[in-house]
């Protein structure tokens, strides 16, 4: 069986950007409204730059759904880029004179320009920032949309955070994760503590002011994960591995922890590790799911979850927790010097249309990426061809847990 997987194409002024998913299961209910709440949530954020305001995502399913039902074959996605009018003159895929006014010769610090036009031998930085830009994270939100819709089935639920703007940190101890994802949900910059929100706001506004930008850290959680996602056996399949992997390959992100992260390093192992414990009350195992987030794990629960819910590269069957750090926006109002790649004299580097603070949006990015990671890793277990034959297989796992 091939390992679900996606590819995406398209390039930030192009027609569209395009994905195709392959080895989602026949039988799942899907519809392009389900998928269109993600690419909304992607583009809000305070900090956001004009584009935002100008386009409006909406997905087209253009093949592997019939009447809102997936069939097992690959899912096509579209998402047209609504300025591509604008563009069409520049970006046009048809066989074209270039306008040599319009030719980007500055590549731009932090960005994939300079790299880019080496390694591809191009002269127009454009032919490389069009496809390095984070556009290309609306299709990774389109399809980890579907993803997500696949693991709900299975009482697993994911949802993001920002816990870091600029220095300025939101403390979520006490805050059961209900209200972590409602108060989320209703900030704009995504973050629990409505408190914080309006520093932050106020550090970014500064930022843009003095044409400058700022990053920060979101967390993401998954619940209902049941134990044994992944695999401890093989370098390449480790959960906590693909997780990282896959939440690094999102544009301007720097570094991925699991669980307490890089603070394992202030504390003492008896103060990292989470005890083990056990209970055969029936009820004590629905509240420890519905209070707690865990998935199915036979009785076996942690007393603390500083491990984010993975131990030997498997999920323990506690929620997944990760983060992630965004670098500030590459893109600055007062540029950095750069170099003319024509002429080799220093030059302030070209403005593109930017963002000042990102970070709610690279949640939901992050989100995504989560879902799909775990989706896959979740089909390696149960997998089958059709949703109802991977629900068999997996109240069969959940039945042997509860017997173990
Ligand atoms: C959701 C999201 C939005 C972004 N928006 C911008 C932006 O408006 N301007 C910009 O310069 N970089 C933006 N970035 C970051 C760049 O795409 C990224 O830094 C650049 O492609 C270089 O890649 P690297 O940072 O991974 O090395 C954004 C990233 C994400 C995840």
């Amino acid at each position: 069986m091939k390992r679900l997987d996606y590819l995406t194409a398209g390039e930030s002024h192009g027609p569209q950007l395009t994905a195709i998913i392959r080895g989602v299961p026949a039988g799942l209910y899907l519809s392009a409204d389900y998928i269109n709440r993600d690419l909304a949530r992607r583009q809000q954020g305070y900090g956001r730059g004009a584009r935002m305001k100008i386009e409006k995502d909406t997905v087209q399913i253009v093949g592997g759904v019939r009447k809102g039902y997936t069939l097992g074959s690959p899912i096509a996605l579209v998402i047209t880029n609504q300025d591509y009018q604008v563009w069409r003159e520049q970006m046009d895929p048809e066989p074209g004179q270039l306008d040599d006014q319009r030719v980007v010769t500055r590549p731009r610090p932090g960005h994939a320009d300079l790299p880019g036009v080496l390694k591809f031998g191009q002269r127009d930085a454009r032919n490389i920032l069009e496809r390095a830009s984070a556009r290309e994270t609306a299709a990774r939100v389109a399809v980890g949309s579907i993803c997500r819709r696949l693991l709900e089935e299975f009482g697993i639920s994911i949802f993001s955070h920002v816990v870091n703007i600029g220095g300025i940190r939101v403390n979520t101890k006490g805050l059961d994760f209900e209200t972590i994802r409602t108060c989320a949900e209703n900030s704009d910059l995504r973050v629990a503590r409505p408190e914080v929100e309006s520093q932050m706001k106020e550090l970014i506004r500064k930022a843009k002011e003095n044409g400058d930008t700022v990053g920060g850290v979101y967390e993401v959680i998954a619940t209902g994960v049941p134990v044994g996602l992944g695999n401890t056996m093989n370098w390449d399949e480790k959960l906590d591995a693909r997780l990282a992997y896959g939440l690094m390959s999102c544009q301007a992100i720097k570094g991925v922890s699991v669980g307490m992260g890089f603070d394992v390093a202030d504390n003492l192992g008896s103060s990292v590790h989470d005890p083990i414990a056990f209970t055969d009350d029936p009820a004590e195992r629905e509240r420890l799911v519905r209070e707690r987030g865990r998935g199915p794990s036979g009785g076996f629960f942690h007393l603390s979850n500083n491990a984010g819910g993975i131990e030997g590269g498997m999920s323990n069957g506690e929620p997944i927790i990760v983060r992630a750090v965004m670098k500030p926006i590459a893109t600055l109002m007062r540029p950095l010097q750069s170099v003319d790649l024509k002429t080799k004299d220093s030059f302030e580097a070209v403005r593109e249309r930017s963002d000042v603070c990102a970070v709610p949006a690279a949640a939901v990015v992050g989100e995504a990426i989560v879902a799909f990671v775990l989706a896959q890793a979740f089909l390696e277990k149960f997998g089958g061809d059709s949703v109802a034959e991977i629900k068999a297989n997996y109240c069969n796992y959940i039945e042997y847990l509860d017997a173990y």
